[in-house]
């Protein structure tokens, strides 16, 4: 049994951060973000909570599925942080919404979108579950440092969701964890516990960002050509690469390495910077949104992020 997705939503902050913005208090400027990027300005919290962005994802997405929140038997939010470390983020979209239905968390970083829809396709197999909600969030401005120019600049905050049920739309769904801490982490420190050996503080997220770079541009050519191989299909074949929105020039070395045309690699990160796990589920829902994806359409999903997790979907719109 597969899914499809029947509905989709976003939350995102009010207030959008222009590169100039950030020059104000940061030895940084538009020219050298724009350049390294892709990114003009990206949408940060200011009064909004994790949980008051879901709510309004998964509210969009429930209703533009003609569905209510009594129809959801299942959530499941990707997050690298909720808004509590317990209970989970989907506990607190539920509350909110009013679904009494089992919630749960994953974290597999920016890989979370892709990684849900392989979770989700597993619960509906076991037939016991009919509409699932996925919620894809993440508060970025809250675990980058403004202080280090070399990470605070790419990031931003927001939420997309979706509901998903029975169908024939994903027809391949591939998750890889290639286990490399050191080069993308964001530590967690230990209380205040007498009895540890070494005290560990919480940090920001700290990222060797030329490793993680060649790592991405390795790993989208890789999945693709595994997934079209598996598929008997051609890169041509694919409408829409929907690439996680990491840094344009990531996008761009994956484009020239498969030889297509731009118009196939829908980005956002000009507007939104980079959103983990939400990244992804933002942009496919301004293109539903927009009308760019149309019944039949073939996408090859794509994302990569801490761990390292990796993971692609080639999902045929229904
Ligand atoms: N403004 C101005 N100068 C800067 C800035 C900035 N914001 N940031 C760094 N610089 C400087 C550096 O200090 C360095 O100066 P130096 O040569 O005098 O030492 C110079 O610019 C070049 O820095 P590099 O790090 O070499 O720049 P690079 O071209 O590698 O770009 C970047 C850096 C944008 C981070 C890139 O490596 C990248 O995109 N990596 C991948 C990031 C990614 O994909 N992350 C996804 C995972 S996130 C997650 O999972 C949560």
């Amino acid at each position: 049994m597969g899914l499809k997705i029947i509905g989709m939503g976003k939350g995102i902050p009010s207030l959008s951060v222009s590169n100039d913005d950030l020059s104000a208090f940061l030895d940084t400027n538009d020219e050298w973000i724009r350049q390294r990027t892709g990114i003009e300005s990206r949408f940060i919290c200011t009064d909004e909570t994790l949980t008051d962005l879901s709510v309004c994802a998964a509210g969009e997405a429930i209703k533009n599925a003609k569905l209510t929140a009594d129809d959801i038997d299942l959530i499941i939010c990707t997050t690298i942080m909720g808004e509590y470390r317990t209970p989970s983020l989907a506990c607190c979209v539920a509350e909110r919404i009013g679904a009494v239905c089992p919630a749960f968390d994953v974290n597999a970083a920016c890989a979370g979108f892709v990684y849900a829809l392989g979770t989700a396709e597993g619960f509906l197999s076991s037939g016991r579950y009919r509409n699932i909600l996925i919620i894809c969030a993440e508060m970025m401005s809250s675990h980058a440092d403004f202080t280090d120019r070399n990470t605070c600049v790419l990031f931003g905050d927001g939420a997309a969701a979706c509901v998903v049920t029975e169908g024939n739309a994903l027809r391949y769904v591939n998750l890889k964890c290639i286990p490399n801490i050191e080069v993308l982490n964001l530590p967690v420190g230990n209380g205040n516990n007498p009895f540890a050996a070494v005290k560990k503080e919480s940090g920001y997220l700290f990222m060797k960002g030329k490793e993680v770079f060649k790592f991405a541009v390795n790993i989208v050519e890789q999945e693709a050509m595994t997934a079209f191989e598996k598929l008997g299909i051609s890169p041509a074949d694919v409408d829409y690469y929907i690439l996680h929105q990491a840094n344009k020039r990531i996008i761009d070395s994956a484009r020239n390495k498969l030889g297509l045309e731009e118009s196939r690699f829908p980005v956002n990160i000009n507007r939104y910077g980079n959103i983990s796990s939400a990244s992804i589920p933002i942009l496919l829902c301004e293109m539903v949104e927009d009308g760019r994806i149309k019944k039949g359409d073939t996408l090859f999903v794509s994302a990569f992020g801490a761990g390292l997790t990796a993971g692609s979907v080639v999902l045929v719109w229904e």
